[in-house]
């Protein structure tokens, strides 16, 4: 995807440091580090410092907002994680769904040698400690507040918001460590900057509302083009480029003006919002790398 009108992202290097220090300050203290990502972007909703900054810890991805995002594809996504050695599962924290196997999974396999050796000295009843991270939206709150129940409140973590790292318990036996501070993902990447403001991680004020929708519209019409059809009832091959796309939309909707012309703007409202809510169907805007690339890695 290419793009050149896109706006300054502003990001606050200062406050990544804070985090930075704070990560590997409060690392001694958790056992293993969760990461949750977005199912529809599991590479550009991380944080690609990550792995540096958590290295030598046990770590599990939860993908997040699986019920979004293509099923299929999170398979995959699944898949090349554990080709890399990391374990992953899907999960979806608004409702709930596959949260269950979260500690049991964490348990055998991330961290099955902790396990026997606390089993071995008697200490097998001890508290799980996990630091949750992950870039802003990816559902950190949401997550906590279904394994902790009821409702805790959301905790803002714009940057200039102080607040301090706090322990919450679970009833499975484990402490979450909710981390202060903001990991950004990687703006200078413009591809991951359009596919998260796709998702509405970020501000869609990096781009005008049209160029977005326009993006989109011409990512569904090459890789679900089915899921466009049925949401529109347009019809579209190959040379329909993104604005073809848009106004063919914005026709089929009624969107037109006065002389005829149509609305683009309230076309894109709609194709960004309707994307957004899960009405276009189940969609991943990013699939793991090939394997001739994970060979190098
Ligand atoms: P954060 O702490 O990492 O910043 O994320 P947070 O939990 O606040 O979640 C960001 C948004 O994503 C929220 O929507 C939340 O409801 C939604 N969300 C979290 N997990 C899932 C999931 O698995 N599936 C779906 N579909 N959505 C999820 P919001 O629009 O900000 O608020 P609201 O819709 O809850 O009112």
């Amino acid at each position: 995807m290419e793009n050149t009108d896109m706006k300054q992202i502003q990001w606050f290097p200062g406050h990544m440091a804070k985090t930075r220090k704070l990560i590997a300050s409060n690392l001694k203290l958790v056992d293993a580090v969760v990461e949750i990502v977005d199912s529809r972007t599991p590479l550009s909703s991380r944080n690609p410092e990550m792995d540096r900054l958590t290295s030598g810890k046990p770590r599990m991805v939860l993908l997040n907002k699986s019920d979004l995002a293509d099923e299929k594809a999170t398979q995959r996504w699944i898949n090349y994680f554990s080709s890399i050695g990391v374990t992953a599962i899907a999960v979806d924290c608004k409702s709930g769904k596959g949260l269950k196997s979260l500690m049991p999974t964490l348990k055998a396999k991330v961290l099955r040698e902790l396990m026997e050796k606390r089993e071995r000295s008697g200490m097998s009843g001890a508290a799980i400690r996990l630091m949750i991270v992950g870039i802003p939206n990816v559902g950190k709150s949401s997550l906590i507040n279904r394994l902790a129940g009821g409702k805790r409140a959301k905790v803002e973590d714009r940057p200039g918001v102080t607040r301090t790292k706090q322990w919450v318990k679970i009833d499975t036996g484990a402490e979450l460590l909710d981390m202060p501070g903001v990991l950004w993902p990687k703006f200078d990447d413009q591809s991951v900057a359009i596919r998260l403001a796709f998702t509405g991680a970020i501000s869609d004020d990096i781009l005008d509302i049209e160029t977005l929708a326009m993006k989109l519209l011409k990512f569904l019409s090459e890789s679900y083009p089915q899921s466009l059809r049925e949401r529109y009832k347009i019809e579209f091959d190959d040379s329909d480029d993104g604005l073809s796309l848009l106004e063919k939309v914005g026709r089929k909707r009624g969107m037109v003006v006065s002389g005829g012309e149509i609305n683009t703007e309230r076309a894109a409202i709609t194709v960004i919002d309707e994307f957004r809510s899960g009405k276009l169907g189940r969609i991943t805007l990013e699939l793991p790398p090939a394997k001739e690339k994970l060979c190098q890695e």
